[in-house]
């Protein structure tokens, strides 16, 4: 009853039912990870995502988020945005985009910041990945 008042229904709806769970290889070339964790409360989310070389486009996603609710829906609900988005435009995701689906209260900010800095993360590693492949 207490998560009811404190949580928008969005929020529990993505947390008792959280999308694309789980992990990718991270072996694989084509895999970039994102593990970001949150210096106000310790919280740690892992985003990974799967890219088509060719096209850019982001064609799997998973994540991992040991924290609060709000960061669990926070990372279910950044994973459905970036599926089928090419890596320039999930890169332009903005925590405020996530936490107003959300509709995450002041101190619950930070939460949907984790999520933002994950996919950045992520995309980032992916990049430098390829880099080093092309290099070769
Ligand atoms: Fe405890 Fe986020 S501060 S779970
Ligand atoms: Fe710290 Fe939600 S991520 S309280």
């Amino acid at each position: 009853a207490i998560s009811k008042r404190l949580y928008h229904p969005n929020v529990i709806e993505h947390y008792t039912n959280p999308r694309n769970v789980g992990s990718l290889d991270k072996s694989q070339s084509n895999v970039g990870t994102g593990l970001v964790g949150a210096p106000a409360c310790g919280d740690v989310m892992k985003l990974q995502i799967q890219v088509n070389d060719n096209t850019g486009i982001i064609e799997n996603v998973k994540f991992k988020t040991f924290g609060c609710g709000s960061a669990i829906a926070s990372s279910s609900y950044v994973t459905e945005l970036v599926r089928g988005k090419t890596l320039e435009d999930a890169a332009k995701i903005k925590n405020t985009e996530i936490a107003k689906e959300l509709s995450l209260p002041p101190v619950k900010l930070h939460c949907s910041m984790l999520a933002e800095d994950a996919i950045k993360a992520a995309i980032r590693d992916y990049q430098s990945k390829r880099k080093a492949t092309v290099l070769k």
